[in-house]
């Protein structure tokens, strides 16, 4: 077949500063996904892309063609509305295990393809895994049952869905291309919208530990994925939140499950319940379903029954003790006072380096490997007191661990603004 474009042509096109027509996106990206276009050429537009930026034409275009290049499902026979949540990626992010059991306990099914933990955020599957026995792959046909039947779903997307982003994402991890506000907007959009989702709530995450380190790039990329949802015919609605601390007090696996747990069954963290119930709120407003409040079902133990049907559905035991580590650090505070800091990229590399994530792709994760916190941003500590046990199956990480930390947290007389993990709201 002739190929009605030359790879360079569009590449020098972008180097250039000069707009892609719709006919150039459409074939770059499926030639790419063909093996016309090399690893090598993508790379170089790719960082074209970071440097030069899109246009929200531009942006749309390329999103479509990333959808086209795979399959798109469809809820529409299913009994229930759907709605879907997706967080850029943070430090303790483990909302989206109480969220979707609360949320089909309200009465919207969740149907939440979730990935693996990315540099130093954690990632959904890789917490679910410290489940003895549940496990991430479904077909379709599985999830579509489990869906209807328990109105949660948490399992891997499919290698049918945006093929054009699986292989753009691994290039981009690789090539110092991953903070594109063009490339994010479009690799998680095309993945949203392929799946089929009636309404779709964002979590932008701002400050240290997220991509997006500034308030008006994190703006920027909800605006752009709010434009692209909506675009598309689901409605799409974004909250900007902090990630400058870590969420709730733990970064890992199991121990971001048992905290999860503590959440439904009524307790937990005050910031973890609080984004809970507002992206729940979100995305039952989202889905047409906003007489129910999300608060009163987490405290009558609906969504924690949810829950344990959603596990048990995928061969997990949710009664079954979570795997504990083999061996612990604590680290003591140095002084008596307040924490002032207690910085979410130090936390999130610390549980990296312990074993939560991949230093090579494919690596598999320990289970019990994270950070557990002691104290929050706020809190009075004492000298000596415990602030942070590192947990891990493999002591000789300990040393990086602890390094990591070295200046991640400030012990002082300051006081620290009680403010809201959600810092706005945009539609
Ligand atoms: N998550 C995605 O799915 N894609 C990105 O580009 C960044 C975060």
């Amino acid at each position: 077949m002739t190929e009605p474009f030359d790879a360079v042509e569009v590449i020098a096109a972008k180097r250039d500063k000069h707009e892609l027509d719709d006919a150039q996106i459409d074939w770059v990206v499926d030639a790419y996904t063909r093996g016309v276009v090399a690893d090598e050429q993508m790379s170089a537009l790719a960082m074209a892309i970071l440097l030069n930026g899109m246009n929200r034409r531009e942006i749309s275009r390329w999103t479509g063609a990333m959808i086209a290049s795979g399959e798109r499902m469809d809820f529409s026979s299913l009994s229930w509305r759907t709605a879907d949540k997706h967080s850029t990626g943070g430090v303790g992010d483990k909302i989206t295990l109480p969220l979707a059991p609360l949320v089909a306990a309200c009465g919207i099914a969740v149907p939440q393809l979730s990935g693996r933990g990315l540099g130093h955020t954690g990632g959904t599957l890789d917490k679910l895994e410290a489940i003895p026995g549940w496990r991430a792959a479904l077909t379709n046909d599985e999830m579509m049952a489990q869906l209807e039947d328990v109105g949660a779903v948490i399992c891997a997307a499919g290698p049918g869905l945006a093929p054009a982003d699986k292989k753009l994402y691994a290039l981009r991890d690789v090539t110092g291309t991953v903070e594109a506000i063009p490339l994010i907007a479009s690799s998680i959009m095309s993945k949203k919208i392929a799946e089929g989702t009636g309404a779709l709530v964002l979590d932008v995450k701002v400050g240290s530990g997220a991509f997006m380190k500034s308030e008006p790039m994190a703006r920027e990329l909800a605006e752009t994925m709010v434009s692209l949802g909506n675009d598309a015919g689901v409605t799409t609605v974004a909250l900007l939140t902090d990630m400058s601390t870590p969420l709730g007090l733990t970064a890992g696996n199991a121990c971001e499950v048992a905290e999860s747990v503590e959440v439904l069954a009524g307790g937990g963290p005050a910031d973890v319940v609080e984004l809970t119930v507002e992206l729940a709120r979100e995305m039952l407003a989202a889905a047409g379903k906003d007489h129910v409040d999300p608060a009163d079902v987490l405290a009558s133990g609906g969504a924690m029954d949810v829950w344990k049907r959603m596990i048990s559905a995928q061969g997990g035991d949710p009664d079954a003790p979570l795997p504990s580590p083999k061996e612990t650090h604590v680290i003591t505070a140095p002084a008596s006072g307040t924490l002032t800091r207690l910085d979410a990229l130090s936390v999130g590399v610390a549980a990296w380096r312990l074993g939560a994530g991949r230093s090579r792709p494919g690596e598999q994760v320990q289970a019990a490997a994270g950070v557990v916190m002691h104290a929050k941003p706020g809190d009075q500590v004492t000298a000596g007191q415990p602030l942070l046990t590192l947990q891990t199956d493999t002591p000789e990480r300990f040393e990086r661990a602890v390094a990591a930390l070295d200046g991640g947290y400030d012990i002082g007389a300051g006081r620290v603004d009680s403010s809201s993990v959600v810092i706005d709201r945009i539609r």
